[in-house]
């Protein structure tokens, strides 16, 4: 008995050895120092899944110029519904659904958005969807320049050849609870994925990534009080949404702060800055262009509590600190950084 024990045990301890060491990356790591010296501020990466990484941001070659005819959408007598996109030659508005094919529905060709018989027809969802899209694009590259620079970004950015971008949320509201006391689990102490199968608060996107969000949580005085108390659940929270913005970018707390101190700006790397403002662009995308849509998306593309897809720091980032690593693709496509009619 007392062998047989020992047996199970040793196999046990094998097994989750070797679970362990395939959740592990192998070292030797890489690390870069990106701040002054002495307080930590270093970028850790395994290089080998550097490579990986590199693969899977790449972006694709864009379709060669076209010769312009001459003559606009608008003005041509073939095109009957065309509400955003008026403004382009004929010839490069037929280039760029090409593009946004190749970028949205490779598989499914343009009838993914379009009724083959009559391509005037928005009885498609998806056509619907796209020309929303279409304008939520240009929004980005035109107002958001304080966060997409002149690299701006595409359909590709965020769909890369799928219909339903990788990298999406819905509200989470949990899972069904006991009635009384227990009634109400504070949206936490559930193992989520969102914050790296922690406790910490599952859903920070639906109170943090809307406008009028207070992110802050360090006392601006001496004894907090008043407005500037912030409670230890606001306090996970935040930490759950930077959680977040660290993964998306695949970076550390330190590509932004100085962990010295993670209110201080004047510490803290520029890029911050460029992240804060990524921070109101989000949420007003959200606002303003997804929950637009909730009654165009048929309901098995709605989440959990109804509500529609939205963004957040992946759906463009995917892992890399600037999406598909910088690669300007908008410099090809200058109708997607046109302002919208
Ligand atoms: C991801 C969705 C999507 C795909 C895929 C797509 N289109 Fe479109 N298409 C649109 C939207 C949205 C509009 C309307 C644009 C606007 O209102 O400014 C449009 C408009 C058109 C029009 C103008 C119709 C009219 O008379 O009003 C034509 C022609 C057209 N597309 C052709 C194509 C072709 C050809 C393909 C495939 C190579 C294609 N589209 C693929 C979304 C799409
Ligand atoms: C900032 C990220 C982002 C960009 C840029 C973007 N999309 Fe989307 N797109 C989304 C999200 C999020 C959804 C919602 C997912 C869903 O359909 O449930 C979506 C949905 C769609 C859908 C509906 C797909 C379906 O099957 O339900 C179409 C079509 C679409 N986008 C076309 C476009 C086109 C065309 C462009 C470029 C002009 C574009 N998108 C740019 C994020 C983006
Ligand atoms: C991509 C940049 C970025 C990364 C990475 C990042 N943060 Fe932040 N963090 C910000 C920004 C921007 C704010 C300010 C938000 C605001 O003021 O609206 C902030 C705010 C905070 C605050 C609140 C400070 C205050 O004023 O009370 C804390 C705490 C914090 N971050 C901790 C962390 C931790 C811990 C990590 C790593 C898990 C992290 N951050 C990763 C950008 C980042
Ligand atoms: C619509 C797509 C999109 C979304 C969503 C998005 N970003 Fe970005 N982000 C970009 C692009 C494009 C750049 C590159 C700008 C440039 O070339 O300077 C960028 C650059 C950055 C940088 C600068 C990196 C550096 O090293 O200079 C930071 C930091 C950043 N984003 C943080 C965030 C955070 C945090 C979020 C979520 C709150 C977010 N981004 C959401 C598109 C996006």
């Amino acid at each position: 008995m007392k062998y047989a024990l020992a047996f199970i045990g040793i196999i046990a301890g094998t097994l989750l050895t070797i679970a362990m060491m395939l959740s592990w990356e192998r070292p030797p790591m890489a690390s870069t120092q990106i701040g002054p010296r002495g307080v930590g501020m270093v970028e850790i990466n395994n290089p080998r899944m550097e490579a990986k990484l590199q693969k899977a941001n790449v972006a694709p070659e864009p379709d060669p110029p076209v010769k312009l005819s001459g003559v606009k959408v608008k003005d041509s007598k073939d095109y009957q519904n065309v509400k955003v996109l008026g403004d382009l030659d004929v010839e490069e508005f037929n280039r760029l659904m090409g593009a946004i094919t190749n970028w949205v529905s490779p598989e499914q060709g343009c009838t993914y958005c379009h009724n083959p018989e009559n391509m005037a027809d928005d009885s498609l969802y998806t056509k619907v969807v796209a020309r929303r899209m279409l304008q939520m694009t240009r929004a980005i590259n035109t107002m958001w320049t304080p966060h997409v620079a002149q690299t701006g970004v595409t359909c590709y950015t965020c769909h890369r050849g799928n219909p339903v971008p990788a990298n999406i949320w819905f509200k989470n509201e949990g899972s069904p609870q006991a009635a009384g006391m227990a009634s109400s689990r504070q949206g936490q102490n559930l193992a989520s994925k969102v914050v790296g199968t922690t406790s910490l608060t599952y859903d920070p996107f639906t109170p943090l990534l809307a406008k009028g969000a207070n992110i802050r949580v360090n006392a601006t005085t001496a004894l907090p009080e008043g407005t500037t108390k912030a409670s230890i659940h606001d306090t996970e929270t935040t930490y759950a949404l930077m959680m977040h913005l660290s993964t998306a970018l695949g970076v550390n707390c330190t590509y932004c702060h100085n962990s010295r101190q993670f209110a201080s700006w004047a510490e803290s790397r520029p890029q911050r800055v460029t992240a804060w403002h990524g921070i109101h662009m989000v949420s007003e995308v959200n606002e303003t262009y997804l929950n637009s849509l909730q009654g165009v998306f048929p309901k098995e593309r709605l989440g959990p509590s109804g509500d529609v897809a939205k963004v957040n720091c992946a759906t463009c980032h995917q892992g890399v600190y600037k999406p598909l690593y910088g690669a300007a693709m908008v410099k090809d496509y200058e109708e997607l950084r046109q302002p919208n009619p």
